[in-house]
């Protein structure tokens, strides 16, 4: 099938009968201009194809217009309803509001008033099973919301395109969050009251958007690097990752960078993990400095606040105790004890860690802001147990 440049798709339907599952979806909401004669010739292309009631089927006969992007998406993390992120609410059959704005086609659309409903937090849970479908980025009425409210209360002006995206992959905190609930209290006193905060995970639409959007927790008198900008035409989420498919098209990366693996990319010319190394990947030098606040962090659980510290990535809440250091984390009536040692100093440190390291692409999204939050959070780390910072040789 012939499909017709984007800027003349709008608000067409295509029914696909897919064995009993129909498939509804439109072309991209992303143009304003349309003609009707061309809506009126692609709506007829596009008819609704209903499965006969009896064999035999011939799926292969079957024309279904948008083949392409259902067998990309179909094969993205996107679809994969087995996957965490959409079977995690299966038992209660329903997922909290809260939670199905991202976890859910069906909640976004609620969430932006798409379904007819009123814009904003939903009111109600939306019933398990669904996915990042077809309509979450194509349903009409997408291109009229022009901005994106992120965790940290920035409203983020953007094209339609991206309002998907931004809404979902920006995480579920904020730095001034980490800020708020740590004010006023003794910097490197153990505080009870003070539980690890997540930002959630992958967050690339907000390490994207670095100091400006906020996820990070900043340092007072420092100053942060903002939406990394990257190069002409690099301009979007979209310039690099398939909408439906999500995969990188490594062959853009080759019109500026000598390879196309991201791991091996550089540009910096100065270390910033202290090794001199100015050959390997920049996401080297991000991996090596993660690791060392980490070992930071479990330092000054140790010293500063006198408690053992483990890190678990497999089990939420990620941050567990062992008071006798025995290395294995402690356990109350067979369950892992949670840790409760966190000071501000060590809990805005650990957010940082975990704003970075919750973005497997950020060498890519944003190197500078992600090589800024971990310096700083180091470097608060050692003055607080009165080391040498400039001894560990890094560079901001
Ligand atoms: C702003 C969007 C957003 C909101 C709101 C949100 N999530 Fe997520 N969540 C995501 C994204 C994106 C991922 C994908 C991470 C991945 O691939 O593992 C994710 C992943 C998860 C995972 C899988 C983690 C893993 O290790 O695989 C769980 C569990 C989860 N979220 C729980 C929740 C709960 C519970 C809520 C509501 C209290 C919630 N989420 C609200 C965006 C969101
Ligand atoms: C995560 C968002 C997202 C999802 C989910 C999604 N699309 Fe798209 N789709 C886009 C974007 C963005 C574009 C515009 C692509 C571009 O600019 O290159 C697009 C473009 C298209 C186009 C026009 C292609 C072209 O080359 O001009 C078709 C057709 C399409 N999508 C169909 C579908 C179908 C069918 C599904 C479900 C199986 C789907 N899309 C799911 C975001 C999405
Ligand atoms: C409704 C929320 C939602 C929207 C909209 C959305 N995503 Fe996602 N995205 C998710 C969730 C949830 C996952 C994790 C799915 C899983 O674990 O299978 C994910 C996974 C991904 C992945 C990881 C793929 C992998 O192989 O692990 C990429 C890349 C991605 N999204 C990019 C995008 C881009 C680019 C857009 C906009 C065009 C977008 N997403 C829009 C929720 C969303
Ligand atoms: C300059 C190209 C580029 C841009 C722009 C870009 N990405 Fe990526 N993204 C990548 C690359 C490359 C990776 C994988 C990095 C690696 O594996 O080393 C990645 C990884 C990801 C992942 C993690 C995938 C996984 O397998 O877990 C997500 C989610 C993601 N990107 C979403 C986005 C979103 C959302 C945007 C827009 C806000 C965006 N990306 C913008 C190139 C880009
Ligand atoms: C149009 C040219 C262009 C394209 C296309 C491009 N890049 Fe870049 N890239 C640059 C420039 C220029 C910089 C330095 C930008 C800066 O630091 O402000 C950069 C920086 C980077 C960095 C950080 C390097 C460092 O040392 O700070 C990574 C990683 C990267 N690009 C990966 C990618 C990947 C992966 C792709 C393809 C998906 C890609 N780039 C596509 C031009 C490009």
């Amino acid at each position: 099938m012939n499909l017709p440049h984007m800027n003349t798709l709008r608000a067409i339907y295509l029914m696909a009968g897919f064995a009993g599952i129909v498939i509804a979806t439109t072309g991209p909401v992303l143009a304003q201009s349309d003609k009707p004669s061309e809506i009126e010739e692609i709506a007829r292309e596009l008819s609704t194809y209903v499965f006969p009631k009896t064999g035999p089927y011939t799926p292969e006969a079957i024309v279904i217009g948008n083949a392409r992007q259902i067998e990309s998406w179909a094969r993205s993390a996107h679809a994969n309803s087995a996957a965490e992120a959409f079977a995690h609410w299966n038992a209660d059959g329903e997922i909290p509001g809260a939670c199905a704005v991202c976890h859910s086609g069906q909640g976004f659309r609620a969430f932006h008033g798409l379904d007819g409903s009123a814009p904003g937090p939903l009111q109600s849970p939306i019933p398990t099973g669904g996915v990042v479908d077809c309509e979450t980025c194509h349903k009409p009425g997408l291109a009229e919301i022009d901005s994106v409210t992120l965790p940290s209360g920035v409203v983020h002006p953007t094209e339609t395109a991206l309002v998907p995206c931004l809404t979902c992959h920006t995480g579920r905190s904020s730095g001034a969050n980490v800020a708020k609930v740590t004010a006023n209290m003794a910097e490197d006193t153990v505080n009870p009251e003070l539980s690890f905060v997540n930002p959630h995970y992958k967050v690339a639409g907000a390490t994207w958007l670095g100091g400006y959007g906020g996820i990070g927790y900043h340092y007072p008198g420092k100053t942060y690097s903002g939406r990394f900008l990257h190069a002409k035409p690099v301009a979007s989420c979209l310039s690099c990752h398939e909408p439906h498919a999500l995969t990188v098209n490594e062959a853009i990366c080759l019109t500026c960078h000598e390879t196309g693996a991201a791991q091996d990319i550089r540009i910096s010319r100065q270390s910033y993990d202290g090794s001199g190394d100015t050959a390997q990947g920049i996401a080297v030098d991000i991996r090596a400095n993660s690791d060392l606040l980490m070992r930071e962090m479990l330092d000054y659980a140790s010293q500063v606040a006198k408690t053992g510290l483990i890190y678990d990535s497999g089990r939420y809440p990620y941050f567990f105790a062992d008071a006798n250091r025995d290395g294995v984390v402690d356990q109350t009536d067979g369950r892992p004890v949670t840790f409760k040692g966190w000071t501000p100093t060590l809990l805005r440190a650990a957010y940082n860690w975990k704003v970075v390291t919750s973005d497997p692409g950020i060498h890519v999204h944003n190197p500078h802001y992600a090589l800024e939050l971990i310096h700083d959070s180091i470097e608060s780390l050692a003055k607080a147990q009165g080391k040498d910072f400039a001894a560990f040789g890094l560079m901001r």
